[in-house]
């Protein structure tokens, strides 16, 4: 067992001794025909609980039961904090039946989990391709922003499907998600912004916000780690990606051009909105204030 589905299996047993119904002890004990049983005798579907029946049904792929809690008038939209809506919890593992019966009976498909993530993110990001053509087929935004908050899912900020679908090298459902026409967000115009900024100010900021994985100022310092260390010295105007002293992304090694102020600040501002699938995954709280100062020392320090 993989210690994901442990902390989960630990983490539902403790949600099922607090609040555990009727229902859902027999959707979790997968009892279709006790749960038959209790709907004949007019058991409520919907019964508090941490975390809805329906979710439960969807999360381990029982797919009669959620054909009869669905309906029952099983609440489409309840969110747990756990698994999100019972959409996500069939993303989550994949189960594209389960997903096309709760879509049918009217199931949002860009409903919102915690994360901000669409079932469709959450389907891309666990490498589930059925899932994911389910979702797109039920016209789900490919292009939505959620906001990740762990390293594990492919990033710490926004992201979108195609983002998580590359960082974890999911190629079906790459495919799929480019097919349907998931694409980058467009760079921003920001001439004005950068114009008006202070590059003196954004060189201190540089050297605070982003020295913890680049080299601002050196060209020559020891690359230790090689996700580190990475020089941005002489980087506006630069080819994207051309420096032979570092493992680059496929997705940044993929793109054309050169560090325009519009692509340094959309990269710098979401780089994995701006870049699906690139390797800075991380946005460390700097604001878009501070970024324009700093492409503006970056943008002085080359003329
Ligand atoms: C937590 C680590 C981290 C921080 C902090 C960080 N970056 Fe990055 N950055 C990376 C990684 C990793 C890559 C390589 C990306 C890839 O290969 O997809 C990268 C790549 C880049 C590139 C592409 C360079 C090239 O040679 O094409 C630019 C530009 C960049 N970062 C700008 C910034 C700026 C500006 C900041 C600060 C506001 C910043 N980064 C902060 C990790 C970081």
């Amino acid at each position: 067992m993989r210690l994901k589905t442990i902390f989960f299996a630990l983490a539902l047993a403790t949600a099922t001794m607090a609040q555990g119904g009727p229902v859902f002890d027999a959707v979790m004990a997968g009892d279709t025909a006790e749960l038959k049983r209790l709907i004949d005798d007019g058991a409520d579907v919907n019964e508090p609980n941490i975390i809805p029946p329906l979710q439960i049904a969807a999360f381990n792929g029982h797919t009669e039961a959620v054909e009869l809690l669905v309906a029952q008038g099983a609440d489409l939209e309840a969110t747990s904090t756990m698994l999100g809506t019972a959409l996500h919890a069939a993303a989550q593992k994949g189960y594209a039946e389960a997903i096309e019966i709760m879509i049918k009976a009217g199931a949002d498909p860009n409903a919102r989990n915690n994360d901000q993530f669409t079932p469709l993110m959450t389907a891309s990001a666990n490498g589930h391709a059925r899932a994911a053509r389910a979702l797109i087929e039920a016209d789900a935004d490919v292009d939505a922003i959620g906001r990740a908050r762990s390293t594990s899912k492919g990033g710490y900020g926004n992201v979108n499907a195609l983002h998580l679908a590359r960082a974890n090298d999911y190629e079906n459902v790459i495919e799929l998600l480019e097919a349907a026409g998931a694409k980058p967000k467009p760079p921003l115009k920001v001439s004005e912004l950068i114009a008006a900024a202070d590059p003196e100010l954004g060189r201190d900021l540089a050297n605070q916000r982003c020295d913890q994985c680049h080299k601002i100022e050196s060209e020559d310092e020891v690359v230790i780690n090689p996700k580190q260390g990475l020089s941005l010295v002489g980087i506006f105007g630069r080819p994207i990606a051309s420096r032979d002293d570092f493992e680059y992304s496929i997705a940044l090694r993929q793109m054309d051009g050169v560090w325009t102020e519009e692509l340094l600040y959309s990269f710098a501002v979401d780089a994995m909105l701006t870049v699906p699938g690139t390797l800075m995954r991380w946005h460390d709280g700097w604001t878009d204030d501070e970024v324009a100062h700093i492409v503006a020392y970056f943008k002085s320090v080359a003329e």
